[in-house]
Formats: structure tokens, sequence, C-alpha cells
């Protein structure tokens, strides 16, 4: 997975950037619909009307609107279930992706997404339990197969580009069901949240009707021994004759690239885990816990629960808040797709835990202070908006840097023969990090209910989730240090090479001299060669 069409050294036509562009653009969808799904649920469940027909009733609680509240434990349940079917998406995508190819499983999951997107749409609370874990199957898929599909169809240059679009996609997704959400959340009826929820079939349709015109991955289709319609599927790619040398030229690059991944090894999972000289053990388990890390920085606790929880502290419109708390992801992620070749991955992710973990940290003893609500239910106002703008920093620093760094990372680091396994591995823990999240935030924050009907013990934290919060975010910090490597210019291969002769620590230095050795020798060789996805590449397409 070296390269992909057009990844030869001529670099990219302008035809075969245009088909790339389309690509990712439609593929990109895929983010839209990660990024809608997980955001629409903490909207839906501080809805009146979703909360009568799915919630319990007790005016004497004090808890949610008009009486009519939801028992922390369904809380947890409706909200992190999705996570659980995403999980066991992800770990699907490799076998599916195989079998029925890159292009079909996408359309696949769409299908599946769409069932579960349907369930959803009834009255009856184990039917839309059900939903929830069959869109979760479908969101975990995508989230997988679209960047397998886009890396391999992309050309190498604009590599890093395309998966910061999919992180974009994800936070206008995620911007989208904020906006839905604003309009639907005074209707009394029914139509509040099924308004919001039925959107989503328009996402799947979009993407699967996208993905129906798009050709299958080359780099698949060769894998399968299916020499023709690879390159039928390149020429379309490529914008050539499919008999033209230049796809021939391609053929053969992704030919000799997948019978070098053969050669490394059969590639199993449990070569995975291998602690040979490519160091794939560490490899692994860097993708695995850096994807762990990224949900650990507890920015879902924002994006889940932030509209129930600005209610609870006060804040007059909570719906509001979340729409900027989106504004703000969406625009920061725009920069941070810009930092990444310019800055650095490894210094950017330093960076993003620091000014994570400040903010955060504020925000709880902004909050345990003067942020408290009085007895007579008074709230200091001008506590509240720092308390805001702290959240928005927070949300910043992440977008800037975890937010799509940890995808670029997890696309980057492996060796060719495990690269798509790790990817799955790595999305999964993704998904499993942020089901149990998910699933345990109701029970750090919320309110006890202990001693009544149906009640729970919870550890009632409130705004002091953030000392924890802050706390991870230390740990982000202390993990990027040790396991993170710069890989900033370097191609696949220099990563590789990085990987075996150098060390975490020594990555920095070890980079800037390959790059001057890499320069040298272009020089006295072929110029611009080899340069893969270098911040120069990608600013010149
Ligand atoms: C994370 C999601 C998160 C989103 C927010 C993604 O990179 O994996 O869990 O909700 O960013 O923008």
């Amino acid at each position: 997975m070296a390269g992909g069409p057009s990844g030869t050294a001529e670099g990219v036509s302008n035809a075969s950037l245009v088909w790339a562009v389309i690509m990712s653009a439609f593929a990109a969808f895929g983010g839209i619909l990660f990024g809608y799904d997980t955001g629409t649920i903490g909207g839906v469940i501080a809805m009146q009307d979703w909360l009568q027909t799915f919630g319990d009733y007790d005016p004497a609680l004090n808890l949610g609107i008009n009486g009519y509240y939801l028992k922390t434990s369904n809380k947890s349940l409706v909200v992190s279930i999705l996570s659980a079917g995403t999980f066991f998406g992800a770990l699907l995508a490799f076998p599916m992706g195989d079998m029925v190819g890159r292009k079909k499983g996408i359309v696949c999951s769409c299908v599946i997404f769409a069932l579960g997107v349907g369930l959803q749409l009834d009255t009856k609370w184990s039917t839309f339990v059900v939903g929830r874990v069959i869109a979760g199957l479908g969101v975990g898929l995508v989230s997988c197969l679209v960047p397998m599909y886009q890396s391999e169809c992309s050309p190498k240059n604009i590599r890093g580009l395309i998966v910061g679009l999919y992180q974009l996609a994800i936070t206008i997704g995620a911007l989208l069901a904020a906006i839905v959400l604003n309009a639907t959340k005074d209707e009394l009826s029914h139509s509040s949240w099924r308004t919001p929820i039925s959107v989503q079939f328009a996402w799947a349709f979009i993407l699967g009707g996208g993905m129906l015109l798009l050709p299958e991955s080359p780099r698949y289709l060769l894998h399968k021994n299916r020499v023709g319609a690879a390159r039928r599927a390149l020429g379309r790619l490529t914008n050539r004759p499919a008999d033209s040398p230049e796809v021939d030229a391609e053929c053969t690059e992704i030919t000799l690239t997948l019978e070098e991944e053969r050669a490394v090894g059969t590639g199993s999972y449990a070569d995975c885990f291998k602690n040979n000289e490519l160091k794939a053990g560490l490899r692994t388990w860097t993708g695995i816990m850096l994807q762990g890390w990224q949900q650990l920085t507890g920015i879902n606790f924002i994006f889940y629960y932030g509209t129930t929880f600005f209610q609870s502290a006060g804040i007059s419109n909570p719906f509001i808040i979340t729409v900027i708390a989106d504004v703000v992801n969406t625009c920061m992620t725009i920069v941070g797709v810009q930092l990444i070749d310019r800055v650095g991955r490894r210094r950017l992710l330093l960076i993003g835990a620091a000014g994570m973990m400040v903010c955060e940290y504020i925000v709880a003893i902004v909050g345990v202070t003067a942020g408290q609500v009085a007895a007579d239910g008074t709230v200091n106002l001008a506590a509240q908006r720092v308390l805001i703008a702290f959240v928005c920093f927070y949300i910043a620093f992440f977008a800037t840097s975890w937010g799509p760094v940890a995808w670029v990372i997890t696309g980057e680091i492996f060796p060719l023969n495990i690269r798509a396994k790790g990817m799955s591995l790595s999305v999964a823990s993704n998904w499993l990090w942020n089901f149990g999240i998910g699933y345990a935030t109701p029970y750090l924050v919320d309110t006890s209910t202990k001693g009544q009907p149906n009640g729970v013990a919870t550890a009632a934290l409130h705004v002091k989730v953030f000392f924890i919060w802050g706390s991870t975010c230390l740990g982000c910090l202390i993990f990027t240090y040790f396991f993170i490597p710069e890989t900033k210019g370097l191609s696949l291969e220099q990563i590789d090479l990085l990987y075996k002769e150098s060390s975490i620590l020594n990555s920095e230095k070890y980079r800037r001299e390959m790059i001057v050795a890499n320069e040298t020798h272009a020089h006295h060789e072929k110029p611009t060669e080899s340069h893969d996805d270098s911040s120069e590449e990608a600013a010149k397409v």
C-alpha cells in the first residue's frame, strides 16, 4: 500500500487529480455518516417527546423535562450501544473488505446502516436500542473501509490531505446533526427526534449510490488476481485507456508492492503483534493505544453528553452551546489539517495534549468554585462564560491535533504486510474506548438516584469530571512522548526505516538526517522522487 494509482514518480496528472478529489469527496461521506450519527443521540435524549416516549415519569425527582427523565442505566445503554456495534463493525471491516471488495463493502455497510436507522424510528425501547446496534455496525464498517478505499485509490502525494478530509467530514456531520437537532428540538411530536434520525437515510443513500458509480480499488482487484478489471479500474481513476503504458506501469508498480508485501510475511493477525525487525508489535500497539488515548481526551463527553451536561450546569440554551462547540470543531479542523504537514504529527499531539489538559483543569476549577449553581437556582454568569470559553478552547486544541492526527498516524505507521489488519484493530480500539467512556460517563457524572425506585448509585462528579479528563490528557502527553515518532515529510518506506533503525525519542533527529540524505541523493539522481506525503508535494497539489 505504498502508493496508489498515479503514485508514480511522474507525479499527479490534472485529470487523475480531479478524479482523486471527486472520489475522496464521495468517500468522505463516510465521515459525515460517522459524525452525524454520533452527534445526534446527545440531543435526541434531551428532547421532551423522546423522554415522554422512552423515559420514566416521576416529577418528585426533579430530573429531565416536566417529570420525564431517562434512568442513568438506560442513558448509558442508548448512547454507548452504538459504539458496541461500531467496535464489531470495525473488526468485520477486514474480512468484509477482502471478501466482497472495498467498494461493495461500503455499499453493504450503507444498507446495514439504513436498516438500523429505520429501526430507530420505532417507539418501542427495545427496537430503538437494536436499531442503534445495527446502525453502529454500519458506522464501524464505514469508519474503516472508507479510509482504506481512499488510501488505496488516491495518489500517494495527497493521501495525507484526503485522510484529513475524512476527519473534516466527521466534524461537518456532527455540526449538521446539531443544526437539525436545534431546528426540531421544540416540536412536541415524534417528529422532533424522528426528523434528525431520518436525515441519515440521505447520507447512506449518497455514500452508497456514489460508491456504486466509482471504480473498485485496483489494489484490491490485483490482490484478487483480477488483472483485467484492475486495469479498467486504474484506467477510470487516471483517465487513461486501460491498455495505456501508464496504466501498465502502475499495475506493475502495485503488483511489485504486493509481492514485496507477501515476501515480508503472511500478514496474519499474529504477525501484527510480532516483535520482528519491522517492530510490527510496537507499531500495532501504538495504533491501538493512540486511538484509545484519542477517546480518553474526553472529547466525546462534550459531543455525547454536552447538551444534558450544560442543561444541568444551569446554562439556558444548551442546544446553542452544542452548535457552537461543533462550529469550533469544524473550523479548527480545517486549520488542523493544514498544520499536520507543517508543524508535524508528534509536535501537534504534544501541544494538543498540553493545551487540552490546561483547559480541562481550568473548567474543573472554575466549575467547582464560582461556577456552582446556588441553592436558590441562581448562576454566576461570568463563571458560566469562562466555562463555555474554555470548553471551546479545549475543542479547538483537539480539532487541531488529536482529531485529525490520530487518523493520519493510524494510516501511515503500519508496515505494508499488516496495514489493513493494523488499521482495523486500531479503529476497533477507538470504538471500544468510545463505548467504555460513553457507558461509564453517566455513572461518573450524574446525580445518584440510589434509594429511589429503579435508582442507581453514581459518583455524582458533575463538573469535577473535568479533573479526570485533564489527567487523561496528561496521559496523552506522556504516551506521545514515548511512543509517537515524528513522521512529517517521510515516505511510507522511510517510516519503515525509521522504525527499524531509530528510536522514538531519536526520531526527529533521524528524520531530519533522512530528509537531508534523500535531498542530496535526489539532487544527484531524479529530483522530486520518493517525497510521498511531504509538505512540499502536498502544497503543490
Ligand atoms: C473521534 C470521534 C470524535 C470526533 C470529534 C474523531 O476523530 O474519533 O470519536 O467524536 O473526532 O470530531
